[in-house]
C-alpha cells in the first residue's frame, strides 16, 4: 500500500521494516475508540468553520459507515494498513475522496493516539469496575451463609485464634472496595482530554479543545500540548491497579489452593471449575486459581514493561510508546478473566464448616481467651499468659484440649478457675465475645456485611 509519506520519500519501505514498523495486529481493538474521537474532531471542525459543515457531516456519516462495516466484519481490517488510525482514515478517503482528507486537519497521530488509549482504557475501567463488584456480591452472599462458620485465623500459616469464615472472606472485600476506589481515582485523573495538543505544539487552526472534551465526555482539555502528547500516566497507575487487583486475587487464591487440598478439606471446588489429571485418576485440581496466581506475575510483568518503556524517553512523543498498548492490553484482558473465573469458581465452591469447626478444635486457638479469662478475674496479663501456656504444654503431652480439661486439672494451675471457664474456651463464645469493632463477633460481621451492601450499592 502507498504511503502516506510519499511525497517525501524517494524509495518504498523496506517491507521487514514495515512489519516492525505496524501497530494494526494490536490497536486495531481501537477501531471505535478511534472513529469517536474522529467523529467529535470532525465536529467541532465543522461548527468552527475551519472546513464546511456540510463536509463534516459527510465525514461523520462515512465514519459511523465504516464502524458498522468493521463489526458487521463487512470491512475487514488491512493487516498492512500501519495502524488503525492510518487505516480508518484511508478507507474514509477511498470512500467519500477529497472530504475525507480533511480530516486530519488540526490533528496528528500523536494526539489521535493519546486520545484511542484514554477512550479505550475509560471503557475498560467500566468493564472491570462490574467485574469487581460481581465478585464483591459473591463474597456478600458466602459471608451471609456463614456468619456462624467458625474457623481458625492463622498467623505464620499456624492456627493463632478463632474468627469465622465470614469475617475471613470479608477481609478480601475490603481489599477489592479499595481496588475499586483506586480505578476510580485513576479514571478521575485520566479523564482530561489530549486532543488537540496535535503533534506537540498544538495548531494554528482556531480549534475548540473544550468542545471536544465536552463531546467526548471529559472534564476538560489537558493544559499542556507537550504533556498532552508525551503523558501515559493513567496506563501506567491502570497497569499498578491491576496488578494489585491481582495481588489480592493471588493470595485469595493460594487460599483456595490450600483449602480445598485433603490436607485442609475447608471448600470444595465445583466440577466445572476444577480439572482433572491425565495419568491420575483420584485428581480434582484448583488449576483456575492456580493461573490466577500465575498470571499475576505477568500483569506485573506488563507494568514493569509499561514503567521501563517511558524511563528514557525525552518529550514528546517518541516510536517506543508505540508499545505501551500490548503490555496494557495484556494487563486488561488478564486481569478481566481471572476476576471473571475467580468470582464464579468462588461463587459456586462448598464450604465445608464442619471441618472448619474441627481444625478450629485441634489448634489451642482459645488459649488467648483461657488467659483473658484469668485477667477478667483480676491476675495481670503476663502472668496469665503464662499458665495458658504451661496449661498448652501439659494438654499437648496429655493429648487432651481446653474444652475437656477438668476442673480440678485447671484449678491446680491456678485458683482462680472456676466452672464458667468452659464458657470462656468455647469457641463460639470466643468468636462472639470478640466485639471489638472490626472483630469477628456475629454482630460486627453483620455490621460490615451491612457496609459491603452500601458499598455495592452506591458503586
Ligand atoms: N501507531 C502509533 C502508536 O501507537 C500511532 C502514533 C504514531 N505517531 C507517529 N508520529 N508515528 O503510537
Amino acid at each position: 500500500m502507498a504511503k502516506m509519506w510519499d511525497a517525501r520519500f524517494s524509495k518504498a519501505e523496506n517491507s521487514r521494516v514495515n512489519d516492525f514498523n505496524s501497530s494494526i495486529s494490536f490497536d486495531s481493538r481501537m477501531f471505535r475508540e478511534d472513529i469517536e474521537g474522529s467523529v467529535a474532531h470532525a465536529t467541532m471542525l465543522g461548527r468552527c468553520g475551519i472546513i464546511d459543515r456540510s463536509e463534516a457531516d459527510k465525514i461523520i456519516e462515512a465514519l459511523g459507515q465504516i464502524r458498522a462495516d468493521i463489526e458487521s466484519g463487512a470491512l475487514p481490517i488491512d493487516p498492512e494498513a500501519e495502524d488503525i488510525h492510518m487505516f480508518v482514515e484511508e478507507v474514509l478517503t477511498a470512500r467519500i475522496g477529497d472530504t475525507g482528507k480533511r480530516l486530519h486537519t488540526a490533528r496528528s497521530r500523536n494526539d489521535q493516539v493519546a486520545l484511542d488509549i484514554r477512550l479505550y482504557l475509560r471503557r475498560e475501567m467500566e468493564a472491570i469496575r462490574e467485574l469487581l463488584t460481581g465478585l464483591l456480591s459473591a463474597i456478600a452472599e458466602k459471608a451471609e451463609e456463614n456468619v456462624h462458620t467458625v474457623m481458625a485465623g492463622y498467623t505464620h500459616l499456624q492456627r493463632a485464634q478463632p474468627v469465622t469464615f465470614a469475617h475471613y472472606i470479608l477481609a478480601y472485600a475490603r481489599m477489592f472496595l479499595r481496588d475499586l476506589s483506586r480505578l476510580d481515582q485513576t479514571k478521575a485523573r485520566m479523564n482530561v482530554c489530549p486532543l488537540g495538543s496535535g503533534a506537540l505544539a498544538s495548531t494554528t487552526y482556531p480549534i475548540d479543545r473544550h468542545m471536544t472534551a465536552a463531546l467526548l465526555g471529559f472534564d476538560g482539555p489537558m493544559e499542556n500540548s507537550i504533556d498532552g502528547v508525551s503523558d501515559r500516566d493513567s496506563l501506567l497507575e491502570l497497569a499498578f491497579d491491576l496488578s494489585v487487583v491481582m495481588m489480592h486475587l493471588s493470595r485469595f487464591s493460594e487460599e483456595m489452593i490450600l483449602w480445598c487440598s485433603s490436607e485442609f478439606g475447608f471448600i470444595e471446588l465445583d466440577d466445572a471449575f476444577s480439572t482433572g489429571s491425565s495419568i491420575m485418576p483420584q485428581k480434582k485440581n484448583p488449576d483456575i486459581a492456580e493461573l490466577v496466581r500465575g498470571k499475576t506475575g505477568r500483569v506485573y510483568g506488563d507494568l514493569t514493561t509499561l514503567l521501563t518503556m517511558m524511563k528514557g524517553l525525552p518529550l514528546a512523543y517518541n516510536k517506543d510508546m508505540q508499545e505501551d498498548k500490548e503490555a496494557i492490553f495484556d494487563a486488561i484482558d488478564n486481569a478481566k478473566i481471572c476476576i471473571e473465573l475467580f468470582t464464579s469458581m468462588l461463587a459456586t465452591a462448598t464450604v465445608r464448616a464442619e471441618r472448619l469447626r474441627k481444625a478450629a478444635s485441634g489448634g489451642f486457638i482459645n488459649a488467648t481467651d483461657c488467659a483473658d479469662y484469668l485477667v477478667k478475674k483480676g491476675m495481670p496479663f503476663r502472668d496469665a499468659y503464662k499458665i495458658s501456656g504451661r496449661l498448652v504444654a501439659y494438654c499437648i503431652d496429655t493429648g487432651t484440649d481446653f474444652e475437656s480439661l477438668p476442673l480440678e486439672t485447671y484449678k491446680e494451675y491456678s485458683p482462680l478457675f472456676e466452672n464458667d471457664v468452659y464458657d470462656a474456651v468455647n469457641l463460639e463464645n470466643c468468636v462472639n465475645g470478640r466485639l471489638a469493632y472490626g472483630g469477628p463477633s456475629e454482630k460486627s460481621v453483620r455490621h460490615q456485611i451491612e457496609l459491603l451492601k452500601t458499598c455495592l450499592a452506591n458503586a
